[in-house]
């Protein structure tokens, strides 16, 4: 994370703690999911690679949570396999009933190069999205008000290009030569990732476009996530060669710039505060629930 400010003050930090939880509780363990987590198997191609190995495959699941894809992937592949939980979260961690979990953050993952066969990066998570969505929300009732808002959007749009980038980035590193990188969420038409305007050695080997049950976009809506139409992708890159270190050094250093245009910004933090009283409130009416 940006190196110049504080780590409380850090926007990255702040974002996180007000990002979306409880991902496996309001939507992957619920049944209408299913099919998700089957076709990101399926259109990955994990289970021909891990038919055609002679030993067992390393996947990482990046952000994996409750560990939903571990347990399908162990449902489904019918030969040995290591899959290891990457995520923040210790709650989510703990609902994982998979063996090898770790707790760590996206950008900097905790594991040695070159250690994975594959890394999923499904429902990738994104921070800045909270704030985004936050502010796709509100009815602003000035001109002001609006150029501060546009303002504030392009800001989080660079710091949000950037995570995602490095996320990327982090996804090959661990990733063995010829490695398979999959992507899938919520389709929001071509570039949802934008994976392919990133200037990285990956090379698309599989793209599928898929609905699910109309619940499905009730489900994320209470997550936080707005769906409008429960249509989903699944996206499979092959590794064709390593990350250049310097593109790596660019971007950290225009997420750190970037991170300290949002510190600087006054709209930032109005709208941070904003979030943090609605989610007191919302937590007073939840307790008030829970005492009656
Ligand atoms: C939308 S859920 C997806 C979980 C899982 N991949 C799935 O599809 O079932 C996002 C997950 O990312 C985790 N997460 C959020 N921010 C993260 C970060 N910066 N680094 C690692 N994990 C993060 C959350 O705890 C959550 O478990």
């Amino acid at each position: 994370m940006g190196g110049r400010i504080a780590e409380k003050d850090n926007p990255l930090t702040v974002m996180q703690e007000l990002y979306f939880t409880q991902f496996h509780e309001k939507v992957s363990s619920s049944k209408e999911m299913e099919k998700f987590y089957r076709k990101v198997i399926s259109a990955s191609g994990v289970l021909d690679m891990a038919e055609r190995s002679s030993r067992p495959l390393t996947i990482v699941d990046i952000c994996g949570g409750g560990g939903r894809l571990g347990h399908e992937l162990e449902k489904e592949v019918k030969k040995p396999i290591n899959i290891v939980n990457v995520d923040i979260s210790n709650e989510q961690l703990r609902i994982d009933n998979g063996k090898l979990k770790i707790r760590g953050e996206m950008m900097h993952l905790p594991l040695a190069d070159k250690v994975a066969d594959v890394a999923l990066l499904i429902n990738m998570p994104n921070p800045v999205r909270v704030v985004e969505n936050h502010l796709e929300r509100t009815k602003p009732d000035s001109i002001k008000e609006i150029a501060d808002n546009y303002e504030l959007y392009c800001l989080l749009a660079d710091a949000r290009h950037c995570t995602v980038k490095l996320a990327v980035f982090e996804g090959l590193r661990i990733l063995k030569d010829n490695g398979i990188m999959s992507f899938g969420t919520v389709y929001r038409g071509p570039s949802t990732y934008g994976v392919e305007k990133i200037d990285v050695p990956l090379k698309q080997v599989g793209f599928e476009i898929f609905g699910l049950d109309l619940k499905v976009a009730k489900l994320w809506d209470d997550y936080g996530i707005s769906v409008e139409k429960p249509e989903f992708f699944v996206e499979s890159f092959r590794k064709i060669g390593e990350v250049n270190r310097s593109s790596v050094t660019q971007c950290r250093n225009a997420l750190r710039d970037s991170l300290e245009s949002l510190s600087g910004s006054k709209r930032f933090w109005e709208v941070i505060g904003e979030m943090r009283r609605a989610e007191e409130a919302k937590k007073k009416i939840v307790g008030k629930i829970d005492r009656e």
